[in-house]
């Protein structure tokens, strides 16, 4: 894992240094702000992972800022879908978390917006391919031969529609797969979920990045939603106060 510091700043500041970077983040009470109307509650950024399982967890409903689906089809603000992809140029790998259609035994997975109804957040949860079995990681040693565990995004692609506006968005989350995963007959075959690489030029091609990170504590960008969309908007500046719990993660 990269060496990082932590450094607490104002909101102002903040929301202002988190547009100058994508290797920083806008966090606040464990909250991880997009340039989107997704909101990220886990993994933290840098998190070193293992185990079964990934498990995603985003607040899909903007802090409470929009509705559920399905929306209202003249809705000025929805979430048209969320794929997710698990990729790493240190290792070469892409692989598909969910890109709206589920492959076999939810190899990688369906609609994330479908899953657990009435809940505003999705707790995406993605069993590990089988070429990340094991321990520790090319950075901890082991060699390129070896293994396709190290550093990788969790990267976040929204497609989403705001004020009105369609967008597409892509936002980065640095994990470190480092931790101890099990072997077991249950695990895709990494063959089956990966993509090919797209360089970072290719990507930022197809991205929107006038998109700024959105809905922090301290920033008031509200959000319009059909008269029965029932959004319960929860005031920017009243957050001000928190902004002490603000923090930039610089990788
Ligand atoms: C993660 O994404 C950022 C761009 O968003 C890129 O600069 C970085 O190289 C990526 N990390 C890995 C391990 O691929
Ligand atoms: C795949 O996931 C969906 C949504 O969580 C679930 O309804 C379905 O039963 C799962 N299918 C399999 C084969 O596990
Ligand atoms: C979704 O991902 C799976 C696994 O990588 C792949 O087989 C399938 O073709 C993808 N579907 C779309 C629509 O991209
Ligand atoms: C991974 O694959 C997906 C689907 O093809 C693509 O949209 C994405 O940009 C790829 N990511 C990288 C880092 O190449
Ligand atoms: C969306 O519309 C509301 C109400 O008109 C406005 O206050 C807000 O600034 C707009 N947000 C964006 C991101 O344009």
């Amino acid at each position: 894992m990269a060496p990082k510091s932590l450094a607490a700043y104002a909101g102002a500041a903040l929301l202002l240094a988190a547009q100058t970077s994508a290797l920083e983040f806008t966090i606040a009470n464990g909250q991880i702000y997009t340039p989107g109307l997704v909101i990220v509650d886990a993994p933290q950024p840098g998190t070193p992972l293992g185990g079964d399982l990934i498990e995603v967890a985003l607040d899909v409903s903007t802090n409470g800022r929009l509705q559920l689906p399905p929306y209202a089809e003249d809705s000025p603000s929805m979430i048209h879908g969320v794929a997710i992809f698990l990729s790493s140029y240190v290792t070469g790998r892409n692989f598909t978390i969910t890109n709206g259609t589920a492959s076999a035994n939810n190899a990688s997975l369906g609609d994330i917006m479908f899953q657990e109804p009435g809940s505003t957040v999705k707790h995406v949860k993605w069993t590990w391919p089988d070429c990340l079995v094991g321990d520790g990681s090319r950075q901890q040693g082991l060699g390129e031969s070896e293994t396709d565990r190290g550093v990788y995004n969790v990267s976040i692609r929204q497609s989403f529609r705001l004020n009105g506006t369609d967008h597409y968005t892509i936002f980065d989350l640095p994990i470190s797969v480092t931790n101890s995963i099990p072997a077991s007959e249950n695990r895709p075959s990494c063959d089956s979920l990966s993509n090919p690489m797209l360089t970072p030029e290719e990507i930022l091609a197809s991205a929107d990045t006038s998109v700024p990170v959105m809905f922090a504590p301290g920033d008031a960008t509200s959000v319009q939603t059909s008269p029965n969309g029932a959004a319960s908007w929860r005031g920017g500046m009243g957050w001000v106060g928190l902004a002490g719990l603000v923090a930039v993660l610089v990788m």
